[in-house]
């Protein structure tokens, strides 16, 4: 099985989720960045409300990684207004209909995944969900991330080992 794991990071949180996710699944954590650099500090949140409220889709710095060679493509990303981080939702976008099955890992203040956030992804792969989590940024400030990210990639890989390959790659 091909796995592909792409994340984006605003303030670190995700970075840190998806490397301990990378580790556990024995595959490299690909960080999307986008072609603009972005505004720090309180002018970045703003920033990046508006860019959530007005649903804009950013560019991506180029290099992003084509995921249609995958069986399975996991995007980690904190939650912006409810969805997916603008950036996380802009590689989608693009990927329309080259995404075989989605896995949406997701950091957020709440640690709840907001009803929409994964119907929103997959509307904008064209992709089925094969399985979603979201973990608190509390839970990761306190440096308590891993447990939680360390099982949820030991059920993820049970569940990759029922699967049929999709990808056609070697
Ligand atoms: C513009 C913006 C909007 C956010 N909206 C939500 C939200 O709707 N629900 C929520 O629980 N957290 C929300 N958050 C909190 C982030 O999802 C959370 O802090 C996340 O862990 C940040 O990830 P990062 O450090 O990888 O950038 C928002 C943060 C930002 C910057």
């Amino acid at each position: 099985m091909h796995i592909l794991l792409v994340f984006y990071s605003r303030t670190g949180r995700t970075r840190a989720l998806a490397t301990t996710l990378g580790q556990a699944l024995g595959i490299p954590a690909t960080e999307l960045t986008d072609a603009r650099a972005r505004i720090r500090g309180m002018a970045g949140f703003v920033e990046a409300a508006m860019g959530a409220l007005l649903g804009r889709l950013p560019a991506l710095a180029q290099g992003a990684p084509d995921p249609q060679r995958y069986d399975v493509v996991i995007v980690a990303s904190p939650i912006w207004l409810g969805r997916l981080a603008n950036p996380m939702r802009s590689w989608l976008h693009q990927h329309n209909g080259r995404v075989a099955r989605l896995v949406v890992v997701a950091t957020s203040g709440s640690g709840k995944m907001p009803a929409g956030a994964w119907a929103d992804a997959s509307k904008l792969s064209g992709a089925g969900l094969l399985t979603s989590t979201c973990i608190g940024e509390a839970v990761i400030d306190q440096g308590k991330g891993d447990d939680p990210v360390r099982y949820f990639a030991q059920s993820l890989q049970q569940k990759i080992s029922t699967l049929k390959p999709q990808s056609g790659a070697a």
